[in-house]
């Protein structure tokens, strides 16, 4: 190991942040813009089931609490894309690799989001299974993500109480209200528990990120800690959630739960689940259609640098 490794090594031991223009090893630079780009995807993706209850929200003031919600998606795709630059990827390649179907999303934006009662599911289950995985991420160790993590966190747990204040009131309200809530539960739990990636067996990178620190817990440590803390939350709503095996476990102090299907899963993955080409086509006509603003910013951009150039 030469020096430049044993410092970057001493460095992560520390605790110490590795900034953009430190010495890393190709390896961690690669995985992080693997693992930091898919995350962008994901939050770009994961504004269209969402967006499309927008103009059909049942209320002036659910409209503008999902309306801001989207747009937080929107921003936290733009810093992790910023975040993933300062690897020396450019945002260019990463939005092409998207377009393309090359890159990875995560597999929950594949399923419809066909009621309103979805949008709660989404808030509460989606984004509060994203935040156990994500508050982790305040702490890894490539700096720009660290930080970029730390507001990402503080409006997504936002978001899961807005998720959860929808599915209380629907709890609240008319059998068919709160048939619908445990329809959009019955429908968002397995897909969520599936965020958390596959078994710690399984996962291709765990080992290497948890050395790096990129990651700090496994996919099943989150996984489980995500199913623990939603029992009781799912108990206060008098639902519940569709899994006859889940049962409190006294020795291991933890919630026992049931297969997931990772045959669903990898299917997803590859490309085969309810929405992905649907998801793919919004995201391109969107590209598309969005050319001519692209255009007139870099054209207004290099109106200003001529025009400041002949001042000077
Ligand atoms: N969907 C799609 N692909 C997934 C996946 C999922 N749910 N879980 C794992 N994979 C992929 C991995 O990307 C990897 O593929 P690759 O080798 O081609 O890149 C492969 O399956 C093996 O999985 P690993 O466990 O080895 O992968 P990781 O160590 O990267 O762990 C992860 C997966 C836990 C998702 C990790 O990448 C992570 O923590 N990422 C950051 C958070 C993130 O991206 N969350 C996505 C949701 S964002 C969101 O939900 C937005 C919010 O607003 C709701």
């Amino acid at each position: 190991m030469d020096l430049l490794e044993q410092y970057f090594n001493s460095k992560i031991a520390a605790e110490e942040k590795i900034e953009a223009k430190d010495w890393m090893p190709e390896e961690y630079r690669k995985n992080l813009i693997r693992q930091i780009s898919q995350h962008a995807h994901s939050e770009i993706v994961g504004m269209l089931p969402e967006g499309n209850w927008i103009t059909r929200a049942p209320s002036l003031k659910r409209k503008s609490i999902l309306l801001a919600k989207v747009q937080d998606e929107g921003g936290h795709g733009l810093y992790l894309y910023c975040a993933a630059e300062t690897l020396g990827v450019s945002r260019e390649q990463m939005i092409d690799d998207l377009l393309t179907g090359k890159a990875k999303y995560s597999s929950i934006f594949n399923y419809p989001a066909v009621t309103w009662a979805d949008m709660g599911a989404i808030g509460w289950l989606v984004d509060g299974a994203a935040i156990m995985n994500q508050v982790m991420l305040c702490r890894t160790s490539y700096g720009p993500y660290a930080r970029a993590m730390v507001r990402i966190c503080k409006e997504e747990s936002f978001h899961q109480r807005q998720g959860y204040d929808i599915l209380l009131t629907l709890s609240k309200g008319t059998e068919i209200q709160r048939k619908m809530a445990q329809d959009a539960i019955n429908r968002w739990w397995w897909p969520s528990l599936m965020m958390f990636g596959p078994s710690d067996a399984e996962s291709t990178h765990s080992n290497q990120s948890m050395a790096w620190k990129i990651k700090r817990a496994t996919n099943d440590e989150l996984r489980q800690r995500f199913v623990d803390m939603s029992v009781p939350q799912v108990e206060i709503l008098g639902l519940s959630l569709p899994d006859p095996k889940l049962k409190w476990n006294p020795e291991r102090k933890h919630y026992d739960y049931g297969e997931i299907n990772w045959d669903e899963f990898k299917n997803i993955i590859k490309g085969n689940g309810p929405c992905n080409k649907n998801r793919l086509a919004s995201r391109n006509k969107a590209h598309d259609d969005g050319a001519w603003v692209r255009e007139a910013a870099t054209a207004y951009a290099y109106k200003k640098s001529s025009t400041a150039k002949s001042v000077a």
